[in-house]
């Protein structure tokens, strides 16, 4: 049986979980600092570092605790290694250096993209991946940071089939909400708004879907821009500078219907193209409730769905466990000299899990 402790400190949450044999949860912590950034209206990646550092010990001590295990039991530890904020992340690396130092434990770097993925899985029985059937994965990867379709093989390698070329689906409900004067983080509360109002009511664009009479170009087919819904969003508000009630509600659920519907048409697209047998939908934005329900009634029984549970949806440090689990047991280890990464590296071809 191998235990490990996992750590992730990408954005602004800290968190700490300890997972036995890649698929079960033992505990997972998770600090959030949500409150501290909210009234700068987003991360401060500084603030966030400044945080991590306090935050760090009592969540790790946390997790194993609630685990019922000491450092001693622990076979690996797991650390995001990026993508992320280099300031947060750059906390969580190093004091996962100082533990796997001390302690003479084995260090593995996570990527904390397909860690996202990994959080659908995670509960899932041990012999998950080796089930044939569930290949090609589609993983729709919807973020703050991030806005992807991965197709998975059964050997384990991720390709990029498309992403955002502006700004990701998450960043578009939190800077719509933002501009609405909602709060900080947008998605929950654009969420609870909408769940008020009529998304038919106003018409927001769906760009990179070929509406409009736009034809979309064959290297867009997959790939995502919000920044238009977000330029609409704001010449309404524009037209309409004293929003409240009904008609605050049916804008927040336009727009929230506009990200939803793209995400789920190029999803739907991208699955029969492909032939997905799977489809993953995780990341925050995937606790979204329309978009869980939009995404259930397109994939119907044409592919078995896989909705991240919400906790393991929003950053976690269970997922960056699971998947870390897989790095141990091929004993892909990080060293000292390791450093934090900010962008998704440009691949075409990654492992995922193997
Ligand atoms: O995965 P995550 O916790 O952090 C990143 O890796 O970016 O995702 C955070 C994003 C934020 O943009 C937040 O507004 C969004 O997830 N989010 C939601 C919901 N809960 C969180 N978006 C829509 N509906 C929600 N219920
Ligand atoms: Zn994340």
């Amino acid at each position: 049986m191998s235990l490990i402790l996992g750590i992730e400190s990408s954005c602004d949450e800290t968190a700490a979980a300890v997972v036995e044999d890649g698929f079960r949860v033992l505990s997972s912590e998770v600090a959030s600092q949500i409150a501290k950034h909210a009234v700068h209206g987003g991360v401060v990646p500084e603030l966030a570092a400044r945080e991590h550092l306090k935050a760090l010990t009592p969540v790790v001590s946390g997790a194993l605790k609630q685990a019922g295990v000491t450092l001693k039991d622990i076979s690996a530890v797991a650390v995001t290694q990026g993508p992320g904020l280099i300031p947060a992340l750059l906390v969580g690396l190093n004091y996962a250096k100082g533990i796997s130092q001390i302690n003479g434990l084995p260090l593995v770097g996570v990527n904390h993209f397909l860690a996202h993925i990994y959080g659908a899985f995670l509960d899932s029985p041990p012999d998950v991946f080796a089930d044939e059937s569930l290949y090609p994965i589609l993983a729709l990867v919807v973020s703050g940071g991030h806005t992807s379709l991965m197709l998975i093989d059964k050997e384990g390698k991720a390709q990029q089939l498309g992403c955002t070329i502006d700004d990701a689906a998450g960043e578009a409900l939190d800077k719509g909400a933002k501009l609405l004067n909602l709060g900080y983080p947008g998605g929950p509360v654009i969420q609870k708004v909408a769940a008020g109002g009529d998304p038919e009511k106003f018409r927001f664009p769906r760009p990179l879907t070929g509406g409009a009479g736009k034809p979309v170009a064959p290297e867009n087919r997959y790939n995502f821009s919000f920044s238009g819904i977000k330029t609409a969003l704001l010449y309404h508000s524009q037209k309409y500078p004293e929003m409240s009630g009904q008609l605050l509600a049916d804008t927040v659920a336009s727009y929230q219907a506009a990200v939803v519907d793209v995400l789920v048409r190029k999803t739907a697209d991208a699955r029969r193209t492909y032939g997905a047998r799977t489809v993953v939908v995780a990341g925050g934005v995937a606790c979204n409730a329309e978009l869980r329900r939009r995404i259930a009634e397109s994939v119907g029984n044409s592919a078995r769905l896989m909705l991240a549970p919400p906790k393991y949806c929003t950053d976690n440090a269970a997922m960056v466990a699971g998947a870390g689990f897989h790095g141990f047991r091929r004993g892909r280890f990080i060293d000292l000299g390791a450093d934090s990464f900010a962008r998704l590296p440009r691949i075409t071809e990654v492992d995922f899990v193997g």
